[in-house]
């Protein structure tokens, strides 16, 4: 099956990238998002971006730039968006209903043949797909942030997924994106959501323990177990505690096991809006 339309759904930090990553490599791109807001600006974003990262750096003609914009078509319209894609990428909130009645809706909208993927970090392929029409198109394919300089897509299989919607997303990663794929099961968090929240909320529990400052804990990450960033910083750098917190019910729920209870101190940190770079403050308070 050739892929020549894709439809990427949400114009957001991931959206606008995944729509600009698809426009490069050759596909025509819609990118829906409920406002004109959202949509205009998803679209300066990936405008100003080739412009700065790419052709002032010489890496890109301006031509090369122009062509990748013309070939994508910001929309606030599902239909006209999604009507003729051979693929839809959704990257909306992460929220299951939100996603699920989305997937309902594009099985309305698209040929049964559209292959529906899902950029969801952690839920799952499989209970989304059981909405569509044909589930065996619906798969995860989890792009990483920012998506230009991440090599890895987790590509997802759902209960239904059939084999050939797997090589033909496999084959499109790797192909046309450049990227590594690892393919999965259908599991909650996946495999990269499920590790690294363990990991930030183990951190969290020792500083809520009291055994090692919060530097210290991401000092001997660092250094002792050659990560780039300590589990703290990352967690503040990504804004991302409530995500963590979040991840870590959803897997406490879906595999019935209090290991993955949110620490005490990240719960106490999100409820007082703590979330981190966003917020100013996450484990780490700038200011002190
Ligand atoms: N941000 C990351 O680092 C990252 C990395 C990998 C995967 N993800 C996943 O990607 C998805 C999107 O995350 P994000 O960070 O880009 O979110 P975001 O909040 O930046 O963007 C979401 C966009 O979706 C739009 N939206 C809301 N409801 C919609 C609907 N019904 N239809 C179409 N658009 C709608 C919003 O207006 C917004 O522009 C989530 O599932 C998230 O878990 C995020």
């Amino acid at each position: 099956m050739e892929i020549k339309q894709v439809c990427v759904l949400g114009a957001g930090t991931m959206g606008g990238q995944l729509t600009q990553a698809f426009a490069t490599a050759g596909y025509e791109v819609a990118m829906y998002d409920v406002a004109d807001a959202f949509v205009e600006k998803g679209f300066n974003t990936i405008k100003s971006g080739l412009q700065r990262f790419f052709v002032d750096k010489g890496k890109m003609t301006q031509e090369q730039a122009d062509a990748i914009v013309g070939r994508i078509k910001p929309t606030t319209s599902l239909e006209d968006g999604a009507r003729n894609a051979d693929l839809t990428v959704e990257a909306i909130p992460e929220i299951l209903d939100l996603k699920k009645q989305t997937f309902q809706r594009l099985s309305e909208i698209c040929r049964p043949d559209t292959i529906l993927a899902s950029n969801t970090s952690s839920l799952s392929i499989t209970e989304i797909a059981a909405v569509a029409s044909n589930p065996s198109r619906v798969i995860g394919m989890h792009f990483f942030n920012p998506v230009a300089v991440m090599r890895l897509v987790e590509v997802v299989r759902g209960y239904s997924t059939s084999d050939e919607t797997v090589q033909v997303i496999k084959g499109i990663a790797e192909e046309r994106l450049g990227k590594e794929t690892v393919i999965i099961k259908d599991s909650p968090g996946f495999i990269t959501s499920r590790m690294v929240n363990v990991i930030i909320n183990e951190a969290a529990c020792m500083l809520q323990e009291g055994i090692a400052s919060a530097e210290d804990i991401d000092k001997a990450i660092k250094l002792g177990l050659a990560h780039p960033m300590g589990p703290l910083e990352l967690a503040d750098y990504t804004s991302g505690l409530s995500i963590v917190r979040d991840g870590m019910k959803y897997m406490m729920d879906e595999f019935g096991d209090t290991k993955y209870r949110p620490s005490h101190l990240l719960v106490k940190l999100v409820r007082a809006s703590r979330l981190g770079r966003k917020t100013g403050k996450g484990f780490y308070d700038p200011a002190k």
